[in-house]
């Protein structure tokens, strides 16, 4: 067999490795334009994890590199004066230039061919071979050559950044947030042999601009890094090597392989030099081609086995680093917060570390953060313990005067079982087990403001002296039984109206017995359902007499709270967002026009509510679509209702058209509500695929939302909210006197329970290279 390999860097270089030891008789031959020992770049970084693959995969330079490494267990997080530590993060350092000329040597060993200085610019000279591995890196020439085949998306991001190097020695991932008169700098560095650390500077494009570091050259502009984080270098150099600024372009290709052809490492996909990926992509990437060729019985079917078996680990990863990534790019939304809560989300920003997580390995830092964010509720009125403070789920929040026991919520969700508009009994259970199940606050299903407003014939409703006869009995119950405070959601159907029960087709049109359909403009959902009419001014009148009288029975309901629905397509959602509204008259174009029903319709509700009680609006914060809302215009939204009075933004995404194409994941909607709290200023409540405590103390510990809303995980667990407590040792959260002996239970057995599993996995984790580093270079005990 005879491979070609383009590109000597860590991808091409350990696929040579790998399949040279698969088949000693092939004939490999790896093409690199550089010469053997002249390479970019300082230290490269990995997990245990990754090492304990290049363990299993090949010995010999497992052994060599892990010879030549700087090991470290803590991050440190340096901002405004403070310095936070975390340990146990088990990660290692090593100069990329000698972890190339091993590779090179290996390879060597093994009989591979190496041609340095040797550039490709056409590959028809491997006519011959079998198996053509484009490993040419970020700037890939070959994945230009076919683009029209790989189609790789290149996201290039605003951020500026440089590479550097320094004699400063480092103990732990350093994180350096550096305030200065252009704007912030961060410096992300760490060491990777003795006396050698990486240095990657980022900033802004405006504060690259105010800094005057456009005109410098490398040199220059490492002696203005070297003066702002001179506290820190303290006389230590700054090194330069390729040191341009440049900005990190997010790569994805769509294909992998054409022919026999296939890309690999940096030149199929990046991953931001925030979560130090990039090299470990690149060798992850040979050993999974590697496994391909060694299972699959032609080269076709291993390149094919590769590109499936690879592509979700690889894009994993480019989301935890989009994710960090973003967060850094807007690292300025939390420059006023508490440092302790600042280095919080620091480390939790890509979703793999959590609340939990931190508190097994640096407890001392999770209490620090416990305290902070008591003192910011201390500092609104409440009288919490600050030395020994519940976790932040078990807070307490106020909204006009409306307290809150915690921050746990019920999301608002249709039961599609309400008779004409009848909450029945079961939504009397319902609503009844989910407040006593310990909530801080429910909210009821969307609730429609007349007939025709309803999504469908089993949505509940509050436009007859009957329903709001039988909401006032679900709301007594729910306030004589538990400490829950209890919001309606209003909401009027739009475009997705007289559909079927969600078990019977959600969305799709009624057979028989629909009604006429409204909504901005006269678009259908889907091709299929039933095309709306557009409103006039004479019916958005009637439709805003609807919910405002709707309101009024709410407040003669009893209900604390009060929600207007203007997300997920439905009425008011189809006037914001642009795909749906085409309107030519001053509801429709710029966004502010869009606004304008749903904002007269929030203003009306918001007179006729009493003025001590809070308003929410849910909000769509992205429609996941080409030329819908974007996360910037949520904030822009957001604003615009903050003006006009709500207290709480309750922030979704999407169910705007049939076509978007959300991102789902863990708290996938989270990073949504964190910027529209941290940009708009303005409190919100997040929502989406939270499904543990963990989850929402990481959440709320990280200044990310305000509220934690829960969905499905509270259909099938009401009392989600009293387990959580007895978990955290939050005693404070409200009983009925019939159920206390299970409440006395759990949390006498969950002290025990956790005792039990933090000493499960504290053992069963394994100790990082530099634990085991430091237990064998201890000084052994005089006897
Ligand atoms: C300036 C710079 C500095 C970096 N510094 C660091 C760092 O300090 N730490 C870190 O972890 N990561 C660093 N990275 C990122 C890291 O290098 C990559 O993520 C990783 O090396 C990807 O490996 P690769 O083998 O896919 O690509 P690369 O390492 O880029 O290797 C590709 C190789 O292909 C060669 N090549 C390209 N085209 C041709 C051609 N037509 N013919 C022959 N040869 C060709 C190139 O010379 C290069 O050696 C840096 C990246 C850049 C751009
Ligand atoms: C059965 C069901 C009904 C729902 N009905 C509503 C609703 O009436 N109003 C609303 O705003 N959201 C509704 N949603 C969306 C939820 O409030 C929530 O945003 C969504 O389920 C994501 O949260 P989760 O992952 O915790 O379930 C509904 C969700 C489910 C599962």
């Amino acid at each position: 067999m005879k491979i070609a390999i383009i590109g000597g860097g860590p991808a091409g270089l350990y696929a040579a490795i790998l399949l040279r030891k698969q088949r000693p008789n092939a004939e490999i031959t790896v093409y690199e334009r550089n010469r053997a020992d002249d390479t970019f770049g300082f230290g490269v970084v990995f997990s245990d994890a990754t090492l304990d693959n290049f363990e299993k995969y090949d010995p010999p330079s497992y052994r060599r590199i892990t010879q030549e490494f700087a090991y470290w267990d803590d991050i440190a997080v340096h901002f405004r004066g403070t310095v936070h530590r975390v340990g146990g993060n088990g990660f290692c350092g090593c100069s990329r230039r000698k972890l190339l000329l091993i590779l090179q040597e290996r390879a060597r060993e093994l009989g591979v061919v190496l041609h340095f200085e040797t550039e490709i610019d056409n590959e028809a000279r491997f006519a011959d071979a079998d198996l053509i591995i484009l490993a040419d890196g970020i700037n890939s020439r070959f994945r230009e050559k076919y683009i029209d085949h790989f189609q790789p998306d290149v996201d290039v991001r605003a951020n500026m950044f440089a590479w550097m190097g320094s004699t400063r020695p480092l103990d732990a991932f350093t994180f350096i947030f550096q305030e200065t008169e252009w704007g912030p700098f961060i410096a992300h560095a760490y060491q990777y042999e003795a006396g050698r650390s990486t240095w990657i500077f980022e900033t802004d494009p405006e504060t690259f601009e105010r800094a005057g570091l456009k005109g410098l050259d490398e040199k220059q502009s490492a002696d203005r890094m070297a003066e702002i984080f001179g506290w820190f270098l303290k006389g230590h150099p700054l090194l330069i090597n390729r040191s341009m600024w440049r900005n990190f372009p997010m790569i994805r290709s769509n294909r992998w392989v054409k022919d026999n052809m296939v890309l690999l490492g940096d030149a199929k996909a990046t991953a931001h030099f925030s979560i130090g990926s990039g090299t470990k992509l690149a060798m992850e990437d040979a050993i999974a081609l590697a496994d391909a060729m060694r299972n699959a019985p032609t080269v076709a079917a291993a390149l094919k086995q590769y590109e499936e078996g690879r592509r979700e680990e690889v894009e994993k990863t480019q989301h935890a680093a989009d994710v960090s990534l973003v967060w850094f790019e807007h690292v300025d939304r939390f420059w006023d917060f508490d440092p302790v809560q600042f280095a919080f989300g620091v480390m939790t920003r890509s979703k793999a570390i959590t609340y939990d997580n931190l508190m097994l390995r640096a407890p001392d830092f999770v209490a620090e953060v416990d305290k902070a964010f008591a003192r910011q509720v201390r500092a609104r009125g409440f009288d919490v313990n600050i030395e020994n403070p519940a976790a932040p789920m078990f807070q307490p929040l106020r909204l006009r005067e409306m307290t809150l026991s915690n921050r746990a919520v019920v999301s608002p969700m249709c039961m599609y079982s309400a008779e004409e508009g009848m909450p029945t009994d079961f939504h009397l259970v319902h609503y009844g087990s989910r407040a006593i199940g310990g909530a801080g606050l429910i909210f009821t299903e969307m609730t429609c403001v007349g007939r025709d407003a309803r999504i469908t014939p089993g949505c509940a409703g509050l436009w007859t002296d009957e329903q709001e006869a039988a909401w006032r009995r679900i709301v007594d119950f729910v306030h004589a039984n538990s400490a829950a405070k209890f919001a309606l959601q209003l909401g009027h159907a739009g475009r997705k109206g007289a559909t079927r029960l969600m078990w019977d087709g959600m969305d799709r049109p009624l057979e028989e017995g629909g009604w006429d359909v409204v909504s901005a403009s006269p678009i259908p959902y889907f091709p299929d359902s039933q095309m709306p009419r557009e409103l006039d001014r004479a019916a958005m009148d009637r439709i805003k007499a609807a919910f405002v009288a709707a309101v009024e029975r709410g407040e003669r309901c009893g209900f604390d709270m009060l929600e207007l629905h203007c997300a997920h397509g439905y009425l008011l959602a189809s006037f914001i967002s642009p795909l749906t509204n085409k309107r030519a008259d001053r509801y429709g174009g710029s966004l502010d026009n869009r606004l304008r029903f749903p904002l007269e319709v929030f203003e009306a509700m918001r007179a006729a509510w009493p003025a001590h009680k809070p308003m929410s609006v849910r909000i769509s914060a992205t429609d996941w679509a080409e030329g819908g809302i974007t996360g910037e215009d949520a904030v822009f939204i957001a604003r615009a209702f903050a003006e006009a009075g709500v207290d709480l933004i309750d922030v979704s995404t999407g169910q705007t058209v049939r076509d978007s194409q959300p991102v789902y994941g863990r708290m996938f909607q989270t990073p949504f509500s964190d910027q529209v709290r941290n940009e708009a200023r303005v409190a919100t409540m997040c929502v989406g695929n939270i499904t543990s405590a963990d989850q929402v103390n990481t959440i709320l510990a990280a200044g990310r939302a305000d509220l934690v809303a829960l969905g499905r995980p509270h259909l099938v667990d009401p009392a989600f909210t009293m387990k959580a407590a007895a978990w955290y040792g939050a005693d404070g959260v409200f009983c009925p006197p019939q159920y206390l002996p299970g409440k006395e239970q759990i949390f006498r057995n969950s002290v025990r329970d956790r005792q039990d599993f933090e000493d499960l996995k504290i053992k069963a984790k394994p100790k990082t290279r530099a634990e085991l580093k430091a237990e064998a270079t201890k000084p052994l005990a005089a006897e």
